[in-house]
């Protein structure tokens, strides 16, 4: 059972925090860089498809996982059906992640999926789009890589809106240590104390215009 679960999972290597993959490659080092490589090519294509027509949905949201890491995973793209807990915080429970999403992804849509949100200044356009992802680590649907997913759809509605990637170097560092690194902190008040203020100041410092 990995570390971070706390119901049995079949998706690790028995005694690892490894995902089985269909590589069937066990090098967590090697994993993370074919991971890496996939999602960058996953920047190119999706930035490619933006169109007037994209919908930021739910379904939009999952097939991004599922493109992303379906030549890896077979779960790519299919929300857990295990609990899940990280360093303290219990993430959405997993019977409740249907209604949770839906009605995320509901109020997300009553918002235009944040379409047009160009002429706003970047601080009201940071913290819609912390409010949201605060909302998505807290649902944490995926047995993994909701970090990278979740943050691959807010740079795509980011750069629909005119902006860069958003830039979380401020934030987000390779240090394991989670008290150094300011978006898991930030993620951990988002889930923890459902208060969005510190990843609405990361945002804030990542945004610049393209
Ligand atoms: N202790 C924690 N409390 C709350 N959220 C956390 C915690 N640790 C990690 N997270 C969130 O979970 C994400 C990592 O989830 P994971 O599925 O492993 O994605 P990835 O593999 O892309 O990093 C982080 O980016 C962060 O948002
Ligand atoms: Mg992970």
């Amino acid at each position: 059972m990995s570390k971070y679960q706390f119901q049995e999972s079949d998706i690790y290597i028995p005694g690892t925090d490894i995902p089985k993959n269909r590589l069937g490659i066990d090098d967590p080092i090697l994993l993370h860089e074919i991971e890496e490589t996939l999602l960058q090519e996953a920047y190119r294509v999706f930035i490619g498809e933006l169109n007037p027509s994209v919908c930021f949905d739910e379904h939009y949201f999952k097939s991004l996982h599922y493109r992303v890491f379906s030549a890896l995973y077979d779960w790519a793209g299919e929300f857990r059906s295990v609990d899940i807990c990280k360093g303290g915080s219990i993430f959405c429970l997993a019977r409740n992640l249907v209604n949770a999403s839906k009605k995320i992804f509901q109020e997300l849509e009553r918002e235009g999926f944040l379409k047009n949100m160009g002429s706003l200044d970047n601080q009201a356009f940071a913290n819609r789009v912390a409010y949201y992802q605060c909302e998505l680590i807290a649902l944490h649907p995926f047995y993994e890589l909701n970090g990278r997913i979740t943050r691959l759809f807010f740079d795509l509605i980011a750069i629909y809106n005119g902006y860069a990637p958003i830039d979380y170097s401020h934030g987000l560092t390779n240090d394991k240590q989670g008290a150094a690194n300011v978006y898991i902190n930030a993620s951990i008040t988002c889930v923890q104390c459902a208060d969005n203020r510190l990843l609405q100041e990361l945002i804030f410092k990542g945004l610049s215009k393209m």
